[in-house]
């Protein structure tokens, strides 16, 4: 399961919250702030997807995540 920025040791959740409090609408807005996507970027998809359906979770192997 994928649930967080690896480089950034930060789970979806804490960024959904993080985001939420701070009317982050974007990963731009979340990398600005130091928050996740700032490394590798691998988590960034996944990140929007957090920003967009509120997930916190996701199967890399489900293409209904994409
Ligand atoms: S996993 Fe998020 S930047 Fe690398």
């Amino acid at each position: 399961m994928v649930n967080r920025c690896i480089c950034s040791k930060i789970s979806f959740a804490e960024i959904k919250e993080i985001a939420d409090q701070n009317e982050y609408k974007s990963v731009k807005d979340l990398r600005d702030a130091g928050v996740c996507s700032i490394h590798c970027r691998i988590c960034e998809p996944y990140v929007e997807k957090v920003l967009e359906t509120g997930n916190v979770v996701f199967d890399p192997f489900q293409s209904t995540n994409k």
